[in-house]
């Protein structure tokens, strides 16, 4: 009999077949509220695991007994409870290193866009509002030259800081766990605390994953350290901010501006205040999703569960 995999996620019809090849598939779209109960049947029976933005909670992966392998189409892994995995010998694979190049380029939309009212200066055009040459009400600041603050210098922080350097100018100060000596040699980063770097950086872009020591790391004390003319920048998770002391900090103007990719709750309730400031870029979770990199992550996925359940190496095991 061919091992059973549960997919969570609609795949490309190619990585569908590559899988019935070898497996037995019971396919979702996506989780719903309607198709739950169905999801957690078909676990019963199930040896892998594949899908993506749904958390899986430890009851859900209980009601799979046979479980070898779970393959997340993300780099995050913040759906999981890593000790769960630990604890019961399951392997759960991820897919860094596709998706670095594509979130790179939306943050630095974020900062383009956050700096230079992209977004707000577009609906003004569409609005018709555009009747003479603009004034400075709506001049935004300059993006060049200016001090890029990186707090967590993995993949995507080297590639954000990459962009800054070469293509921006800007000097970057970053805060890690440990020193980048290849982006100070490379990049001219220098490594501050993380005080330093929220005092000094006049960008400051949260790099981190989610986990119970990041999780609500910036709130009132952090914002208060930044320059009054400081844009914050969030594609990692919504959850490593104090979402009400972000939004009170833009309101009584601690800080400049914000871009953000992430939020608290996704998607973004309706009656956030998020949605009514004039300095924010609010984009619907979208760091990795091209054509091209959502092809290639589920790609990866299914190379990794594939791997997984042949009892081969797997190349990006998260636990
Ligand atoms: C990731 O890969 O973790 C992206 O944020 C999509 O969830």
């Amino acid at each position: 009999m061919k091992p059973h995999v549960v997919v969570y996620k609609k795949l490309p019809e190619h990585l569908v077949q590559r899988l019935q090849a070898e497996f037995d598939l019971t396919l979702f779209d996506r989780i719903t509220d309607d198709n739950r109960a169905d999801f957690i049947a078909a676990l019963a029976t199930a040896h892998g695991m594949i899908g993506a933005s749904l958390p899986i909670t430890n009851a859900m992966l209980e009601a799979a007994p046979q479980l070898k392998i779970v393959s997340t189409i993300s780099v995050g892994v913040d759906n999981f409870d890593l000790d769960y995995f630990r604890q019961r010998g399951l392997m759960l694979a991820h897919t860094p290193g596709v998706l670095t190049e594509a979130t790179a380029d939306t943050i630095f939309a974020l900062i383009l866009a956050s700096a230079r009212r992209v977004v707000e200066l577009a609906e003004y055009v569409k609005a018709g509002r555009w009747k003479g040459s603009i004034g400075e009400a709506q001049f935004g600041v300059n993006v060049h030259g200016k001090t890029l603050g990186l707090i967590g210098m993995g993949r995507i922080g080297s590639a954000v800081a990459r962009r800054a350097h070469h293509g921006f100018g800007m000097p970057i100060l970053y805060h890690n766990r440990r020193p980048d000596p290849e982006a100070e040699r490379e990049l001219g980063a220098r490594y501050v605390s993380k005080e330093d770097l929220l005092a000094q950086a006049d960008f400051v872009c949260v790099m981190l994953p989610l986990t119970p020591q990041t999780e609500r790391m910036f709130g009132a004390p952090e914002f208060a350290l930044m320059k009054r003319s400081a844009i914050f920048i969030n594609a990692s998770r919504g959850r490593i901010v104090d979402e009400a002391a972000l939004i009170a900090a833009l309101q009584d103007k601690t800080i400049h501006g914000a871009g953000l990719d992430v939020f608290e709750v996704e998607p973004l309730p309706l009656q956030s205040p998020l949605l009514k400031l004039p300095n924010v870029v609010a984009l619907p979770h979208i760091g990795s999703a091209t054509h091209e990199t959502r092809l290639a992550m589920a790609e990866l996925a299914v190379t990794n569960l594939i791997a997984g359940l042949r009892g081969e190496p797997v190349a990006h095991l998260a636990v």
